[in-house]
């Protein structure tokens, strides 16, 4: 079913470089193909990896062609929808992954229904999140009566994996700075600092060993968080790129996604009020305020960026 034709606006880039090259200009409508859906964009959230583009990280010292553009979950109301997509119409308020999210209208390849109860501003905070939390969790198969440590569990993946796994019946231990060790005790996580001596601490609140590590942040020495497991296997990272030479997993999505699945988990989790999301919202013109902040490596709960 075809949407209509609309001059949009998005967030853009024409150089590599700090958040505030960021631009929020006009740019080519995009349409959904075989298996995609359009979205009017209510929100969109902030992923490490939008100012890793932005800086050029990931350009492998290519240069620029052409405008950049950002954003990899949104949450709006369909207004387009794809050959071979069944279940979805025109008017439905969804929530999901695709790229480029950060613009006035968007495409997904995967979502789900946003619960009536839930904003917009937390629905788009848990695209990537939710699908990376499942995906950490079922990889490490995460179930109830386990002990999970989520090191950096204070963050998009980390507060979504913490609270996705205590719905599945498991304890949970996770890491932040000083300052978040509240927020982690609120979402149910028993905190612990991370730095210095925290697998002694991790094994202090775990009794002993745990059952698996999810290391979100990448920062700790990956024999630290073996140390922690019956075997190097039970570490997943999804920041650490070298872990896999000491026996931790590494997964970057891909062929160990199952993002419609992973979605419809995480808004039932949402409309039963099992996951809660702290978000701070930015307007799209304000985006490089958020974009320094996620910078900083320091985010309780989520950025997000709305019309
Ligand atoms: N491979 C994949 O599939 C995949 C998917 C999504 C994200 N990622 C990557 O995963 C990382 C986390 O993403 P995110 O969205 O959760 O980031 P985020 O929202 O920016 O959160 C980062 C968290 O890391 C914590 N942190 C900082 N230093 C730490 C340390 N030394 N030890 C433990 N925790 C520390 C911070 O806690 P404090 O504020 O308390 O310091 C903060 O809560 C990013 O590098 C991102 O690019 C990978």
């Amino acid at each position: 079913m075809a949407g209509k034709d609309c001059p949009m606006r998005a967030l853009q880039f024409t150089a590599y470089g700090d958040p505030e090259v960021l631009e929020w200009a006009e740019a080519p409508d995009p349409h959904a193909g075989p298996g995609q859906i359009r979205v009017a964009v209510r929100a969109a959230s902030v992923n490490p990896i939008d100012w890793k583009i932005v800086a050029g990280a990931l350009a492998g010292g290519e240069p620029l062609a052409g405008p950049g553009y950002l954003g990899y979950d949104a949450a709006g109301v369909v207004d387009e929808v794809g050959d071979q997509v069944a279940g979805v119409s025109v008017g439905d308020e969804v929530f999901g992954r695709g790229m480029p999210t950060q613009a006035e209208y968007a495409v997904l390849d995967s979502w789900a229904v946003k619960p009536p109860s839930v904003d917009w501003a937390v629905a788009a905070a848990v695209g990537v999140a939710g699908e990376t939390a499942e995906r950490g969790l079922r990889l490490l198969g995460v179930t109830a009566g386990d002990t999970l440590f989520v090191d950096g569990g204070a963050g998009g993946v980390g507060a979504v994996t913490v609270q996705m796994a205590l719905a599945r019946g498991a304890k949970v231990i996770a890491s932040a700075g000083q300052a978040n060790q509240d927020y982690l005790r609120e979402i149910g996580a028993t905190p612990v600092l991370y730095g210095e001596g925290m697998a002694a601490r991790v094994e202090a609140a775990a009794g002993g060993k745990v059952q698996a590590v999810f290391d979100v942040a990448g920062q700790t020495p990956i024999e630290d968080l073996i140390s922690l497991t019956p075997e190097p296997s039970q570490v997943v990272s999804i920041a650490n790129f070298t872990a896999g030479q000491a026996g931790a997993r590494v997964t970057g999505g891909g062929e160990d996604g199952h993002p419609m699945q992973a979605l419809a988990q995480v808004a039932e989790l949402l409309a039963q009020n099992k996951l809660v999301i702290k978000v701070q919202t930015f307007p799209f013109d304000r985006a490089a305020e958020a974009y320094r902040i996620s910078q900083g490596g320091h985010v309780r709960g989520k950025l997000v960026l709305v019309p």
